[in-house]
Parts: C-alpha cells; structure tokens; sequence
C-alpha cells in the first residue's frame, strides 16, 4: 500500500513515536511505502511531501514535537481545499490518509470521509485528553507528569515564603489534566472547566487552612475554568482565526483576588507550553507506538473513515463519527470522589 502521513493542531509528546511506528510496521512487515505531509493539511493541498523510511525515522522515539510540522487549520477553510486534497490522493497513489490529530483535525478527517469519500484513519493526539471513543489520547500522561514536577517544585518555594501558588495547567474545556496533576502534586484546590468556581469558596478553604497552621496551599486551575456567573469579574474570551476561544490567564486575575480577599501573599505560574514541550514518558511512548501500529493495521484492514482507540487494555478502530462533535469531560467520579477528598 502507498499510505500518507499527517500531523495536525497543536504539537504533543509522541507524535514522533507514533509515526515511527505506522513506518516500522508498514514498511518492514507490509512492504508498504509511507508518505510523509508537511505541515499538516497545507501539505497535502500543496503537495509538499516527505519520504518516511525507517532509516528516515530512526532516532525520533523520544523526541518531543513532529518531524513532520503541524499547524492549525483545515482544507474546508479554502473554497478549492476540499478538491486538492482529493487531487492530491489521487495523484500520489494513496490508498488512504493516517490522520495523527486533536479534535480539530480528526473532525476534518471525519467529514472528508462521510461527504467526500477520502479514506483516512485518525489517531487521537492531545495533552489535553479531550477526546470522545478512545479512554486516553497520547501526550496527556507526559503533560501530567510535567504539571506535577512544576508542583513539587513549587510546594518547597510556596512553603518557605508562606505563599499561595495558583498554578495554571492547559486543557482547553476540559480538567484532565488539572485534575490529575492536581492529585499527583497534592493541590489544596483544584479547579476545571466542568464545575464553575466560587472564589469567595476557595478563598474559605485557604483561610480554613492556615488557621490549620498550613501556611502554604497550591491552588491549581484549568486554563478553561470558569467562575459561576456574578461571582467574580473576569474579561471576555477572545477568538482567534480558528474559531478556538484563546484561553490562558485565569489563574492570574484567581491568584490577585485570592491575594485581595484573604491578604496572603500568593503568586500565578502560568505552566503554558512547557507542558507540550520535550520527550515523551515512557508510558506516552508505548501508547503512541501501539497507537502507530494500530493505525496501519487499521488501513491494511481497510478500516477507513475509523480512528484507533484505547478501550481497557486493548487498542481497538472505532467510528471516527463516535470521537468528534463533542468533548470528553473529566471523569466526575475521579473529581468529585478522589480530588475533592483532599481539597483544603
Ligand atoms: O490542545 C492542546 C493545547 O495545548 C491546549 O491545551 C491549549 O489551550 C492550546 O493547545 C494552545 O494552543 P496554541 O499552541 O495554539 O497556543
């Protein structure tokens, strides 16, 4: 088979080792020959192309980012996009598309295939552990041990000052990733985009603490958290040219009113894209790998339009319509039964 290779939205830890991967598995065990796009959809409308060999691949495993670029965007934002990239899998032979994306990406992907007949596989790829159908996305485990590191740093920091540190993970809409840095790093609260905020509640659980005698508390937050409506004044969200809510900032304006409400000295850190950045975890690159051979078994057993999935302990294709339209929410009873426990 002649297969094409794609990564698209934001970069993530063990897009390399899924890559690496459908090329070791396609071209060694298949015979097959692996093209590479660059830059994600742009490649494929524009035909820039890059041969992936497992000579080309070797070395990449623990390497953070994507050999092949990735950006953001999508071929229906272009009046002929659509037509390209039909042109461009005609015109190279391809027997399908390995599409490694987010939500974005997988949902182009999906509408190719329904509407236009375009064979693609998806393999789901975000730190932010997002997505519908599969139990985890690559990337998210190396986010959370990133997040909890920052943590434990900043527990010996927060504790010689005396200070609060409200520390903001990503996630877009949803708090996986707070949530488990949260536990893993021992927050006093964590807060996520599921549940609004009550700062006037959080404020309490930090005084009701240090009357405790615990002087320092971390306070983590979802980038996407938000305060119930009345309760705390926060700006509007702005939109960028994808139609994504720009996010990032909230556990500043939490930070400065936790630091007015009580009179403790306390500091934002805002984590941002360092918890994308670098080599994967060894769980994230065994993921990734499985995810990789899944993906071009999938397109051996024509399982287009499908996108692998974790389910237990098995990776499994799954329709690609169960993944996209919606946002996997943090599992509540993880928040609500486990997190909550420990909260100030
Ligand atoms: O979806 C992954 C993610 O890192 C989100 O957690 C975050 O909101 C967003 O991407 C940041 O996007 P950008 O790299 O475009 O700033």
């Amino acid at each position: 088979m002649r297969i094409g290779v794609l990564t698209g939205g934001g970069d993530c830890p063990g897009l390399n080792a899924v890559i690496r991967a459908i090329v070791r598995k396609g071209e060694r065990i298949y015979g097959d020959e692996l093209v590479g796009f660059l830059d994600a959809w742009d490649g494929v409308m524009d035909r820039r192309t890059t041969a992936l060999t497992v000579e080309s691949m070797r070395g990449t495993l623990p390497r953070g980012g994507t050999v092949l670029g990735t950006r953001r965007g999508s071929p229906f934002d272009h009046p002929d996009g659509v037509e390209r990239v039909a042109a461009t899998v005609s015109d190279l032979g391809l027997d399908g598309i390995i599409v490694i994306g987010g939500n974005g990406s997988l949902t182009v992907a999906s509408k190719l295939f329904d509407d236009h007949q375009i064979p693609v596989i998806g393999v789901p790829k975000t730190i932010d552990n997002d997505i519908e159908g599969t139990d985890i996305t690559f990337g998210f485990n190396t986010a959370v041990q990133i997040a909890t590191d920052a943590i434990d740093r900043l527990h010996t920091t927060a504790e010689s000052h005396d200070r609060v540190m409200v520390v903001e993970v990503m996630g877009r809409d949803s708090g996986w990733i707070a949530t488990e840095a949260g536990i893993a790093g021992g927050a006093a609260v964590v807060l996520i985009p599921e549940i609004p905020f009550d700062v006037g509640q959080v404020c309490e659980r930090i005084i009701r603490r240090h009357e405790r005698g615990r002087y320092a508390s971390i306070v983590v937050v979802a980038e996407g958290a938000q305060p119930i409506a009345g309760t705390m004044e926060v700006a509007e969200r702005s939109i960028d040219r994808f139609g994504h809510a720009r996010l990032g900032g909230i556990g500043s304006i939490i930070a400065e009113e936790i630091r007015e409400r009580t009179g403790f000295d306390t500091r934002p850190v805002l984590l941002g894209h360092v918890q994308r950045g670098g080599t994967p975890t060894a769980f994230d690159r065994v993921l990734s790998t499985r995810f990789g051979v899944a993906a071009i078994d999938a397109a051996h057993g024509r399982h287009w339009g499908e996108m692998v999935a974790a389910r237990g302990r098995e990776v499994i294709p799954v329709p690609l319509s169960e993944a996209v339209g919606r946002t996997r929410q943090v599992d509540m009873t993880v928040y609500r039964d486990v997190a909550e426990v420990f909260f100030a």
